[in-house]
């Protein structure tokens, strides 16, 4: 049986899903990480595949972009379709001074001006906040631990030298801002945030959160900085890329490790 947004069979989608908002970026990750990857919904265009990572079954599905779009994936893959963990792979833009494109945000919290979030139970402010386990394994991976500064260089630099380390980025762990609004004027509430620790601003971590708690569900969001709200800044497609597959890795070690 579909559900109105997903055209699988139950028992198509692997417990452990990843989760970019585009969904040529899910047809990437399907043919060039996972292992006999095959098609299990492609309803409006948004590709789910189903395959394997280290001998370990894993699917892929786009989110498309923002809060009501997330909220109705995860709801459906939760609830219908046997998923236990979903992990975001997507874009962010840096807001805190510190952060460079390249760099990757695993956020334990996401601040939201959505109000199917803010307002999810009456009187209260809701914290979207993520799944610790997967948080500390994806942390984990990168080189984070605990009494250590929140930050590393990512997995792949090991070996690297500082120029390359450089231009790889740097793993952070923090708050991102889940906007309803990618084109919002509101550098006083930008300030705000960055003056209270808020690292990125993303449109989905928080909706995918606060599903996540309603469902009893695990999840979280890793975030490539694409963009810097405070100064230019670009990529390259192929650097962009490039730099996505970085947070793939971290979120499958996430999965095998949490
Ligand atoms: N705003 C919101 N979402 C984003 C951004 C941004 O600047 N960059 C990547 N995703």
């Amino acid at each position: 049986m579909a559900t109105p947004h997903i055209g699988a069979e139950p028992g198509d989608f692997a417990p452990d899903v990843l989760m970019p908002g585009d969904p040529r970026r899910a047809q990437r990750i399907a043919e060039t990480v996972l292992t006999d990857a095959r098609l299990v919904t492609e309803v409006r265009g948004i590709l789910g595949y189903t395959g394997t990572f280290d001998g370990r079954p894993v699917s892929v599905l786009a989110s498309g972009m923002g809060i009501p779009s997330i909220s109705i994936y995860a709801t459906e893959l939760f609830r219908f379709y046997g998923v236990e963990r979903i992990i975001r792979i997507g874009t962010a833009g840096g807001m805190a001074p510190h952060l460079e494109v390249g760099d990757v945000v695993i956020a334990h919290a996401a601040h939201t001006d959505s109000s199917i979030v803010g307002n999810k139970i009456p009187q209260i402010h809701f914290s979207a906040a993520a799944t610790f386990s997967l948080t500390a394994a994806a942390a984990e991976a990168a080189g984070i631990s605990p009494g250590k500064p929140a930050r590393a260089a990512p997995p792949s630099d090991a070996a690297g030298t500082r120029r390359r380390r450089r231009k790889n980025g740097r793993v952070y762990v923090g708050a991102v801002l889940s906007s309803d609004v990618f084109y919002a004027n509101r550098p006083e509430v930008n300030e705000a945030l960055v003056a209270h620790g808020t690292l990125a601003v993303e449109m989905e971590a928080a909706g995918l959160y606060a599903v996540a708690a309603q469902e009893g569900k695990q999840a979280l969001a890793i975030c490539t900085i694409s963009d810097l709200l405070f100064r230019e800044a670009s990529l390259s497609a192929a650097e962009r890329e490039l730099l996505f597959d970085r947070s793939v890795a971290l979120g499958l070690a996430a999965f095998a490790n949490a």
